[in-house]
Formats: C-alpha cells, sequence, structure tokens
C-alpha cells in the first residue's frame, strides 16, 4: 500500500455532509488528491448505537484504505465522536484525525462569553465528545448541548434555507436561548449543518457566532501533513467521490455543498460491507 506523499488523503462522512470539509480541505490543501466516501447507504449515523458507527467508520475507513490512502480524514461528527480511537488504533500506521477536536477550537476561538451551545446530532451529544474537547481546551466554558436531527434530513434534502428551514431552526434555537441568554457562539457540531448557516443566523440573537469545524480542521491537517513530511510534493490537486448509494442524488446534493459543480459520472458506487482489493 502506498504511504508516500503522493497518495491520496481519504475523507469520510455518512453522506454528503463530509464535502463541506473537504471544500476547506482543498482550499487549503491545493496540491492534494482527495478520495471522498459518503456512506449514503446507511445515513443517517446521528441517530444509531455507537457501536454501528463503529463498524461503518471502520468499513469506510477500510475502503479508503484500499485507495492506497496516506492520511484518513473523519469528516463526521458522530463517527468522530464514536471511532476515532478504535480508527486510529485499527489503520496504524496511517494518521487518522476526527472533526471535534478542530471544532471545540474554532469554538473556543470564537466566543467571549465562554457559553458556547453545541448542535449536533443525537449520537454526538450523547457521546460528550465536544463538552470533553471544549472542557480541555477552556475550563470555565459553559456548554449548551441540543440535538438537531431535522436539520440532517433538510441538508441532504437541499432544503437549506427559506421559511421551513428557519421554523425548524426556531424550534430547536429558541429554547437553548431562552435557557442560556448568555451564548455567544453556535458551533456546528455535524458537518452537514453550515449549508444551513444562512438561516441559522437570521434565527440567532444578533451578534451570536456560528463556526463550524471545517477550516480549523483543514490547518490541523495541512500543519499534520507538514510535520509528517507528508504533503503533496507536486502541483496537481484532484477529488475522486465515492458513494454507497444513489450517485445521482450524490451529485446533485453534494454540489451544493462542495461548492462545485458534481455530474454523477464522477462518482462511484461502491460496496463497502464487502472486503475491497
Ligand atoms: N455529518 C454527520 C456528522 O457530522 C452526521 C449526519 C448523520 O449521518 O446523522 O455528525
Amino acid at each position: 500500500m502506498n504511504r508516500t506523499a503522493d497518495a491520496p488523503i481519504g475523507v469520510f462522512d455518512s453522506g454528503v455532509g463530509g464535502l463541506t470539509v473537504l471544500r476547506q480541505l482543498r482550499a487549503v490543501l491545493p496540491n492534494e488528491q482527495f478520495v471522498y466516501l459518503g456512506d449514503t447507504a446507511r445515513l443517517p449515523y446521528g441517530t444509531k448505537t455507537p457501536a454501528s458507527v463503529q463498524r461503518y467508520s471502520l468499513q469506510a475507513a477500510q475502503r479508503l484504505l484500499s485507495e492506497g490512502v496516506k492520511y484518513v480524514v473523519i469528516a463526521c461528527n458522530t463517527a468522530s465522536t464514536f471511532a476515532l480511537p478504535s480508527l486510529t488504533e485499527a489503520l496504524a500506521p496511517v494518521p487518522v484525525i476526527g472533526v471535534v477536536e478542530p471544532g471545540a477550537e474554532a469554538a473556543c476561538r470564537a466566543t467571549r462569553s465562554g457559553r458556547i451551545a453545541v448542535l449536533a446530532t443525537e449520537g454526538t451529544v450523547q457521546g460528550g465528545a465536544y463538552h470533553r474537547a471544549i472542557g480541555r481546551i477552556r475550563a470555565d466554558a459553559v456548554i449548551t448541548a441540543q440535538v438537531c436531527t431535522v436539520f440532517v434530513a433538510l441538508a441532504e434534502e437541499g432544503w437549506t434555507d427559506g421559511e421551513v428551514v428557519e421554523a425548524v431552526a426556531r424550534r430547536y434555537l429558541d429554547p437553548v436561548f431562552e435557557a442560556d441568554p448568555g451564548i455567544d457562539t453556535l458551533l456546528l457540531g455535524c458537518t452537514h449543518f453550515p449549508v444551513l448557516s444562512l438561516a441559522l443566523h437570521a434565527v440567532a440573537p444578533a451578534g451570536v457566532a456560528v463556526v463550524d469545524s471545517a477550516v480549523t480542521t483543514a490547518h490541523a491537517v495541512h500543519a499534520d501533513l507538514e510535520n509528517r513530511g507528508l504533503l503533496a510534493p507536486r502541483a496537481g490537486g484532484s477529488v475522486r467521490l465515492l458513494a454507497t448509494d444513489g450517485v445521482e442524488r450524490f451529485a446533485r446534493v453534494g454540489a451544493r455543498f462542495l461548492g462545485e459543480a458534481v455530474s454523477p459520472q464522477q462518482v462511484d458506487l461502491v460496496d463497502i460491507t464487502q472486503p475491497s482489493g
């Protein structure tokens, strides 16, 4: 298996959400080749048990390893919450990074009051990874966690703004700000949520920062690759897209997340439940 600096970087998520991370990775690391896998057949991960998320994540990561990747980015908060330690062990010596630590860093940088609301899937909230990660950076932070399951469906449907999205956002956010009006930062603890930013800004009180983990993750990957001497040695960045179901839908909805056109011909259908070559 190729583990040289020339090898691609593997990125995975339950669906198109992780493309928000890939977009920033491409901006920060334009010379890298990326292989992105969306496990659309089994989305959502956010309502599954930790054991299922760990199993799915391992299968996704193993599929990326079979592509010869030099590095794996878990572009899913739920998978980062439940599977980062097990994947780090299973994939060694290939390094693995999750999005929770970078997301916590982004929130701690943005907040002035130290009062942060984490919007995430049920799994991520129950797993408590953000409480731990934010607590390590800023012990006095006051964290409110809000499960926002419906946001995943809205994002996957491509409904990113307008009345319905704002009504759902209000339903989730009103109780959060009623309980703690001092919150000054919303941390999007799910990689599907950045496409809903406009609606969240419209519903949140003025001046509240809306941050996500994509940019900080991209910078963390850059720094880590550099430290390990694994940065791509020459120009020629590229993206290969894999999905476990519905390539046409993946391309159509994914374009909005990636920020560029995606044709169904660019997406390969893969079965990651079977070991691949
Ligand atoms: N995008 C994923 C995350 O960051 C989860 C969405 C889902 O599959 O529930 O948590």
